[in-house]
């Protein structure tokens, strides 16, 4: 049997904080489940990545797995990498930024801004005047990554509508 080619209507979409070991992953694996529910897995590729490189090869943070167990889903099997600047922005079509400085960082290594996002931007309950980062939770405690935890998940459930499906 010849393989299934991808479906010509695929969107790729790619996560980006600083160390991709906190907030990036987390977010991969919160849209990748709200897409396995919503039973659209060949529609989407997804991926994460960090702009900086002293975490390349290593499991999400053990605060962003347990949050991330505690509302059934499995992060253990990610490995963090390092956000490629000539790869990235040409084979995906969405390149969504955690906070304004990772925003800032890509644009400045060249991506097309047209395709940089910032994911709270699709959550439809930021209040205006409210800032659109997600806040980094690496030097806090646990209560941080249950607030960032709840955070992406009304994001990506509001940047899953945004996108159509
Ligand atoms: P993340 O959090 O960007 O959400 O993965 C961080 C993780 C590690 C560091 C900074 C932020 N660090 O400086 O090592």
């Amino acid at each position: 049997m010849p393989d299934t080619p991808p479906p010509t209507n695929q969107t790729s979409v790619l996560f980006i904080c600083l160390g991709n070991i906190c907030r990036s992953p987390l977010a991969e694996g919160i849209f990748t489940s709200l897409v396995t529910q919503r039973d659209l897995t060949h529609n989407f590729r997804i991926d994460s990545c960090g702009t900086g490189h002293w975490h390349v090869g290593n499991p999400p943070d053990p605060r962003s797995i347990l949050v991330a167990a505690k509302n059934n889903i499995d992060i253990t099997h990610l490995r963090a990498r390092q956000y490629h600047p000539k790869l990235d922005p040409e084979s995906f079509d969405l390149l969504i930024a955690m906070d304004n400085a990772n925003a800032r960082d890509i644009i400045d290594l060249g991506a097309p801004e047209h395709k940089v996002k910032l994911i709270r931007t699709f959550d439809p309950t930021l209040e205006a005047n409210t800032t659109p980062d997600v806040p980094d939770p690496y030097y806090g405690g646990d209560s941080g990554f249950d607030h960032v935890h709840d955070m992406l998940l009304r994001a990506c459930t509001g940047l899953l509508d945004h996108l159509g499906h």
